[in-house]
């Protein structure tokens, strides 16, 4: 692993022992402003345009519930971890600590049900995360939060205030400064009625944390195609925007696997008439390769004002340690030392590397 990877690893490890510690209700200082300090990915956009299908690209997992509807109907943290070549692959959710997925459609039943254990079978919605990560050689380290969709009107059995309560859940993510915004829109709908954009535009209005996502490429009608959007005329951003071919419906119901979709997602661009000059920077692969990049240089740029809050998170962990005196409730304590040790690496890793946090000074 690259210094860069191991630090991103780091980071994500960092991440999730708060998440663990706040749970416990402890260390209220630094640790919260640290978590936030850390980019994530957050995905945005109207209900099924695609965006669990996105993820699921990216991950290269099948383990998602997606189809019409609303279907994502709490946040999910996901964290991926990336492990050393020839590891097995798993998951495993912070609520069920100690077990370890390696079936992944049973990841796909336990995301059901316990968004259902919050809501109910409901078509309601809750805001509060479930948090699940996935250890694997295949992944590059990425927090990535699946968001329910925007919507525009309540359906049978919602309350009327839905559509504002799912807008400002998903607000809550994408106006961190931190946030990383992952707007995806579908390529068979008017991009002008975006909500996706609309959203990231308010949020983010020089496009400098927005990576637009075009799906559905496949469902365009016959004899258009969405060059102008691809190409950044219809609406520009900083980054390039990325086309997709995820599964459809169809595909999903005949079980065919991620391998498969990747590689018809590949043949569609490169034989495409339209689409085949810009092959090489289409499709769910190429989007989890930016995505790691851009992670890596904001990571770079904010590992000074990283280190110096792990500094002070270290000192507050020290006195919070000593304060409460050990043996503490065992969770707890052993939490933060977790982070106390993942922070102290971090710093280490980061003093003999990156020679001082001058860019590029590790490769
Ligand atoms: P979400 O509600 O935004 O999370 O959307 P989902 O990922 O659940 O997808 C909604 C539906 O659209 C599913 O039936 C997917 O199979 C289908 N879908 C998503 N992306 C594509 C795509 O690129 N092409 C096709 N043909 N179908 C897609
Ligand atoms: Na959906
Ligand atoms: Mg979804």
């Amino acid at each position: 692993m690259t210094t860069m990877e191991s630090l991103i690893g780091l980071v994500n490890r960092i991440q999730r022992a708060c998440t663990v510690l706040g749970d416990y209700g402890g260390a209220e200082g630094t640790l919260p402003t640290l978590w936030e300090a850390l980019p994530s990915v957050a995905v945005v956009g109207g209900q099924s345009s695609g965006k669990s299908s996105v993820l699921e690209s990216i991950v290269g997992r099948d383990f998602l519930p997606r189809g019409s509807g609303i279907v994502t109907r709490r946040p999910l943290v996901l964290q991926l971890h990336k492990t050393e070549e020839g590891q097995v692959e798993y998951a495993e959710f912070l609520h069920l600590p100690k077990r370890r997925f390696t079936d992944f459609s049973l990841v796909r039943k336990e995301i059901q049900d316990e968004t259902d254990r919050l809501t109910g079978k409901t078509k309601q919605i809750s805001p509060v995360p479930i948090h699940l990560s996935i250890y694997s050689p295949n992944v590059v380290n990425l927090t990535l939060i699946d968001l329910p969709g925007l919507t525009k009107v309540a359906v049978e059995g919602q309350p009327e205030s839905i559509v504002q309560d799912i807008e400002n859940m998903v607000r809550s993510y994408v106006e961190k400064p931190n946030s990383i915004i992952l707007a995806i829109s579908p390529a068979n709908q008017d991009i002008a009625t975006s909500d996706a954009i609309k959203l990231a535009r308010e949020v983010d209005p020089t496009g400098e944390r927005t990576f637009g996502v075009l799906t559905k490429l496949d469902l365009m009608d016959k004899g258009t195609n969405a060059l102008d959007v691809l190409e950044g005329r219809a609406y520009r951003l900083q980054h390039p925007w990325v086309g997709i071919v995820n599964r459809s419906q169809a595909d999903i119901n005949k079980n065919v696997d991620m391998i498969v979709a990747r590689r018809k997602e590949r043949e569609y661009f490169a034989t495409s008439p339209d689409y085949s000059h810009l092959a090489s920077k289409m499709g769910s692969e190429y989007l989890a390769k930016l995505l790691s990049k851009h992670l890596e240089s904001v990571i770079r740029a904010r590992i000074p004002s990283i280190t110096s809050l792990i500094n002070k998170s270290v000192e507050e962990l020290e006195s919070e340690l000593d304060h409460l005196g050990r043996p503490i409730a065992a969770d707890a304590g052993a939490q933060l030392y977790t982070i106390l040790e993942l922070c102290r690496a971090f710093d280490k890793i980061f003093k003999e590397h990156l020679d001082g946090g001058r860019p590029g000074g590790d490769r």
